[in-house]
């Protein structure tokens, strides 16, 4: 395969580059300690056209390819792995569902809002009770006249307390497992939408996670999305397009922690010479080096099959898989090269640490990844 990117990618990835050296980085320290949600950059990318790079011109996005998409996220991930996870929700199971499976007044409606930035999407699947097993899901949508009533808890919503419109899942029929699961459209002022809880949690400080109830929330029918009942199959659909956004968000990271392990290496000296002299370190960062070259091309693979149309549902898992792996192993020995300092947050690679974590948990957890693989080798 061909990873030679095109002259419109390499453009991407200059002007991504810049914005999230010269606009980004300076807004990490606050979003970090503050835990702040970082709404003026959000603004910011949705005037460069980032907000809905793969969304057809048409519908007011860039009409890029999705390499470009999976550019974006990769570069912007290795400055904020926070900026890099909102946007991937935004775009890949936040506003793309709407694209594949909208109908024309829906697409016309939501599309040229979320690929603006001016709506910020979510996607609400986990519940309290049902992570990995998403299918045991209990939030019900019961059809009365021209609505239907939601009622039911989400968990583990990213872009949750900010967000604009919510993917939402719930069950419409009585059939059991992934069967009797409809999507729906939900707007954040529906009434009997509450926005709960955020999560305090060990890295991503900038993202925001919410839990959210559903208390009678009636929705109109036409927020419906696709069929009654293709729920399920419409979640796993971008799930698996969102699977290669957060492998991108990893590959950031990892490419992030080679990269200030390698410079520091070189500069800080011990025993009279830079400590990069030691086999015990070059080593270190030769293996870092060849486990993320491998994760940018399981990413980049996977990212080309979407662009293609064609099935990535056992690519996808692999980037995923990979790429967090290796995320969450580069950062770690990044601590490592840095020592004391490492550990402490005047340097960034503690916090490549805390953010590579989760990587290998949401969009589902690894080990959702090798039953994923394992069900597309032996089918
Ligand atoms: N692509 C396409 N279709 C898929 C699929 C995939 N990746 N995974 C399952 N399906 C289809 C199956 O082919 C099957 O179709 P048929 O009914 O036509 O045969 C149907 O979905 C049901 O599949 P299973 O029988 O395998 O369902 P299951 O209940 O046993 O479990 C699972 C499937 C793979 C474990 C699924 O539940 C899963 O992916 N769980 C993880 C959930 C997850 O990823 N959550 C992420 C939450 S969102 C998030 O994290 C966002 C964020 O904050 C960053």
């Amino acid at each position: 395969m061909n990873l030679q990117l095109t002259e419109e990618q390499e453009m991407m990835r200059r002007m991504v580059r810049d914005f999230a050296e010269k606009e980004v980085q300076p807004e990490v320290d606050r979003m970090e300690r503050e835990e702040r949600f970082p709404k003026e950059l959000i603004k910011k990318m949705g005037g460069l056209g980032l907000m809905g790079i793969p969304i057809p011109e048409e519908y007011g996005g860039s009409g890029m390819d999705y390499t470009s998409y999976i550019i974006a996220i990769n570069e912007l991930s290795k400055v904020s792995a926070a900026l890099g996870v909102i946007l991937s929700v935004h775009t890949s199971v936040g506003t793309n569902p709407i694209l594949t499976f909208g109908t024309d007044k829906q697409k016309a409606y939501y599309l040229p809002k979320l690929a603006s930035g001016e709506f910020l999407g979510a996607f609400a699947l986990t519940e309290p009770g049902a992570g990995s097993d998403a299918a045991s899901m209990r939030t019900k949508a019961v059809k009365d006249g021209d609505q239907y009533i939601l009622n039911g808890s989400k968990m583990f919503i990213t872009n949750g307390g900010e967000a604009d419109t919510y993917i939402t899942f719930a069950r419409t029929g009585d059939a059991e497992g992934s069967k009797g699961i409809s999507a729906f459209i939900v707007e954040k002022d529906t009434p009997g939408l509450v926005i709960g809880k955020a999560e305090r949690k060990m890295g991503l400080h900038g993202s925001s996670t919410v839990e959210l109830s559903f208390d009678n929330c009636a929705v109109s029918k036409e927020q419906l999305l696709g069929t009654e009942g293709d729920g399920f199959k419409i979640a796993m659909a971008n799930l698996n397009v969102g699977r290669i956004g957060i492998a991108a968000q990893a590959l950031g990271i990892g490419e992030a922690a080679l990269e200030h392990a390698s410079a520091y290496a070189g500069e800080r000296e011990q025993f009279g010479q830079p400590i990069a002299k030691n086999q015990g370190i070059s080593f270190k960062l030769a293996d870092m080096a060849t486990e993320v070259e491998a994760a940018k091309l399981l990413t980049y693979q996977a990212a080309s099959l979407v662009q293609r149309n064609a099935p990535c549902s056992k690519e996808a898992s692999m980037a995923k898989m990979y790429a967090s792996k290796t995320a969450r192993k580069a950062a770690i020995e990044a601590v490592q090269v840095y020592g004391g300092y490492g550990y402490t947050e005047d340097y960034p690679v503690e916090r490549f640490f805390r953010d590579a974590k989760v990587t290998e948990i949401y969009e589902g957890t690894n080990e959702i990844q090798h039953k994923v693989i394992a069900k597309n080798l032996l089918r």
